[in-house]
């Protein structure tokens, strides 16, 4: 059963107040999960119905200006700022540093995390994500991204990122399922995420600091962030195990939802 809270979110240095929708469900420890750009909560469904819920409690938080949670009206969406609100998240459900996953932008934010409140984290999924920053071509796609959006709209913006989200011949529903998502976002979020993504650090030397068991996931088809990139982050963390799932591009717990909660339960218990 999804249940759902909302955590409010005092405005800091790093941005103004708001509120954040988390559903959540299963039960044991709890753990988090953090969607990635440009998606929201519903990107886990597969996962908060699937066995991982035996194991954990799913915290599936909309980032602001996503999903249920309001925007913010934050210009940028920088990862620290989305950091300090996964960090509010944690601070609200749970006693103890808890396993976070991110995915994607959510893994930059989980990275940004650690950065800042080590102490909040029990150990790390890092999937279909990188550590290192924008280079000069990235960040004029993020420029170019930007003026699609606010020129054309959100229909645009899925239309562009579908065939590298999912692998070639997805199913048909996952894909309408993956464009609802985009077109959902407001086209301000989508801005302000993109400029956060194109001006966040590089963590490349941030990752010999990580100290907690990590796991690194990536499909095998991913053209975003594709396996050298998995293989490289997981290089940076003393221990960390990679995990290369077959039959997925850039969003694997959705197009692989099995092999995801496999991966992740070995690595839980
Ligand atoms: C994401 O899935 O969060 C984005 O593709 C991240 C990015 O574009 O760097």
């Amino acid at each position: 059963m999804i249940t759902t809270r909302t955590i409010d979110i005092d405005a800091t240095a790093r941005g103004r107040a708001t509120s954040l929708h988390v559903p959540s469900a299963g039960h044991g420890p709890p753990a988090l999960l953090l969607h990635g750009y440009p998606l929201d909560h519903r990107m886990w469904q597969d996962t908060l119905h699937g066995p991982l819920a035996q194991l954990r409690t799913l915290l599936c938080p909309d980032q602001r200006g996503h999903g249920r949670s309001p925007g913010s009206g934050d210009a940028v969406h920088t990862m620290e700022l989305l950091a300090e609100d996964a960090a509010a998240v944690i601070r609200a459900c749970s006693d103890e540093p808890v396993d976070v996953v991110g995915l994607s932008m959510g893994g930059y934010v989980a990275l940004a995390l650690w950065a800042l409140h080590p102490e909040l984290v029990r150990s790390l999924v890092l999937t279909n994500t990188r550590a290192g920053a924008d280079g000069e071509a990235a960040k004029a796609g993020r420029e170019a991204s930007i003026a699609t959006v606010l020129e054309h709209g959100r229909a645009a913006i899925a239309q562009a990122m579908l065939p590298k989200l999912l692998a070639p011949g997805a199913d048909p529903l996952l894909a309408a399922r993956v464009r609802t998502m985009v077109e959902d976002v407001p086209v301000e979020s989508i801005v302000a995420d993109l400029r956060g993504l194109k001006t966040r650090p590089d963590r490349t030397t941030m990752l010999g600091t990580i100290a907690v068991p990590t796991l690194v996931v990536v499909g095998d088809q991913d053209p975003i962030t594709p396996p050298s990139e998995a293989q490289l982050l997981a290089n940076g963390i003393a221990g960390a195990q990679l995990c290369v799932v077959p039959g997925a591009a850039h969003l694997t717990p959705m197009e692989q939802p099995a092999a995801f909660a496999a991966a992740l339960g070995a690595f839980w218990r």
